[in-house]
């Protein structure tokens, strides 16, 4: 066993689940009237419902107390202080200091960081000032009126996510597109709507050396020299975003239109960096420094509150609860918020590929399961399509609701109808509907006797399903900022109990490398032997 499942925080919960799985959550409404009250939270604009758990004060308190066997609190410490956490990569891990809205320096290897991230921020606000104001002009004369962020992974996701989130702050006449697929669908159906003259490029990669985007980008640029004529047009039409200046200068971007950030900054955790130009440029730098202030009471209130009142590490232990105690396989994301529609996809990349490790930090192999499959789509469209499983299936599916109290588009009913459904899918999820109530239903439709006994077993819901319902006043850009750090923190939790590096990404080399072994055997005339069976056999039908 390892020293987790040896500790004796896990083996009391482990029996606290036995005791616990013979109530239903139903009965746990019913026999305490204070339920809500007494598993809520409120941060900010934030409130976090989460009776609906399977819970009870006892289950919190045993699921505090393996916080603390792990050292949470000194970990959080660690993160924040820059020490170098990312022990696999020798980095710190500091996306906070990006947001650190205070006055106070934030150090790495004795040196305070926050005078180069100022910097960059008021070279964003200069910059993007300069496009929104029409007075960075393309090649031709003429003013922005596109912005392409060509990145992947972390270099897109973020932006993307955020960009359609806050699309309601846009402004007029200035569009954003992101192209990111190496699949080359994708770089044409962006560019076939633009014109060349008046399109300015953001290729965001933190290494710069990402096959992906870099072919993406070299296709860019050749698209706009058809038109142009004249490789002095790309210094108007291309910027960058990295950490790697020499690949940057490489590629024949000039520096001086290169926004820097730095390695203590993981992939998936940068949109707070230069990473957000895409962002800054679209919505504009006060909107994008009011993401960083949302994050940044976020950060406050995890790096100061108790653990039973701070609301990533109740998150966090509620989904180690589900994962290592029910055995949950996956953690499904439910906004009832149109403009998160990109939310669940983000969120796939900020878990996953955190928490998706089976070696300790030690370096065992595990003997408990660690990070869920994230997934999800927006609210009601879900209910139409995959909530079925969730009610009545044979899998136990956690799920969060996200919704504003107030839309964007207070459009007739639209709103209240919106959140009638989020409110009766989490409330049905819990109580379910049980034998008595089905048969009561089936009776008062005119049904009896033998249709009714077979129709019977299939109008029952189980119930007790667990949710956690995030209600927030309306989506401003604040609000989204201290969302995203919730979930950022909620990852970090989980990542110290599991007892993981959550901020390396290995698992995605191997892929990468057998990748660039395959790609010259594509061009080869002759039979491909090389691999195994079927890889040959695939390539070998595909040069056929
Ligand atoms: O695929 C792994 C990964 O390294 C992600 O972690 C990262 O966000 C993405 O690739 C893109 O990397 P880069 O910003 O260096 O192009």
């Amino acid at each position: 066993m390892t020293n987790l499942t040896r500790s004796p925080s896990w083996q009391a919960l482990k029996a606290h689940q036995k005791d616990l799985s013979q109530q239903h959550l139903r009965d746990l409404f019913r026999s305490d009237d204070q339920r809500f009250a007494r598993f809520s939270l409120k941060q900010g604009e934030i409130l976090l419902d989460y009776s609906k758990n399977l819970i009870t004060t006892e289950t919190l308190s045993l699921l505090l107390a393996l916080a603390r066997e792990t050292k949470l609190a000194d970990w959080i410490e660690k993160m924040f202080t820059g020490e170098a956490i990312n022990f696999t990569e020798g980095r710190a891990v500091l996306h906070t200091a990006l947001r650190n809205r205070s006055s106070k320096p934030v150090l790495v290897d004795g040196r305070d960081v926050m005078p180069d991230v100022k910097r960059v921020l008021a070279h964003m606000r200069e910059f993007s000032e300069q496009v929104r104001n029409g007075i960075w002009l393309g090649y031709s004369g003429k003013t922005i009126t596109d912005i392409v962020n060509i990145g992947i992974g972390g270099s897109d996701l973020g932006p993307v996510m955020v960009t359609e989130a806050l699309k309601h702050y846009e402004k007029p006449g200035l569009n954003v597109h992101f192209i990111s697929n190496v699949d080359g669908t994708h770089v044409a159906e962006t560019l076939k709507r633009l014109n060349p003259e008046s399109t300015l490029f953001v290729v965001a990669s933190k290494t710069f050396t990402t096959q992906e985007t870099l072919t993406n980008a070299r296709t860019a640029r050749e698209w706009l020299l058809r038109s142009a004529q004249d490789e002095a047009a790309i210094a108007k039409h291309f910027v960058a975003v990295s950490t790697n200046a020499a690949e940057v200068a490489k590629f024949g971007i000039d520096t001086a239109h290169m926004f820097e950030f730095w390695d203590w900054v993981g992939g998936r955790y940068s949109l707070w960096s230069a990473i957000g130009l895409s962002i800054a440029l679209y919505l504009g730098m006060d909107h994008f420094e009011a993401l960083l202030d949302g994050a940044f009471d976020m950060d406050e209130h995890f790096r100061t509150s108790a653990f039973e009142n701070n609301m990533p590490v109740i998150l966090g232990l509620l989904g180690v609860w589900y994962n290592n105690f029910f055995d949950a396989q996956s953690h499904v994301v439910l906004p009832y918020d149109q403009y998160l529609h990109r939310l669940p996809a983000y969120l796939q990349q900020l878990d996953m590929e955190s928490n998706g490790k089976r070696i300790s930090r030690e370096g065992e192999t595990v003997d408990y399961q660690t990070g869920p499959v994230i997934w999800g789509e927006p609210g009601t469209n879900g209910q139409h399509a995959f909530y079925q499983l969730i009610h009545q299936g044979t899998k136990l599916i956690p799920a969060d609701f996200l919704a504003p109290v107030e839309s964007l588009n207070p459009l007739g009913d639209h709103h209240r109808i919106l959140l009638a459904n989020c409110f009766a899918q989490t409330q049905a999820l819990m109580q379910g509907k049980n034998e008595a109530e089905a048969r009561a239903e089936l009776e008062q439709a005119g049904m009896s006797g033998a249709a009714l006994e077979r129709l019977l077993p299939h109008k029952v819901f189980p119930g007790n399903k667990p949710t956690n319902t995030l209600l927030f006043r309306k989506l401003t850009p604040h609000t989204l900022g201290s969302l995203i750090a919730l979930y950022e923190h909620k990852v970090f939790v989980q990542g110290i109990v599991w007892n993981l590096n959550s901020f390396d990404q290995w698992g995605v080399e191997l892929g990468k490398q057998l990748a660039s072994k395959i790609l010259p055997e594509l061009t080869k005339p002759k039979t491909s032997t090389a691999f195994d069976a079927s890889t040959n056999g695939l390539i070998n039908y595909y040069k056929s």
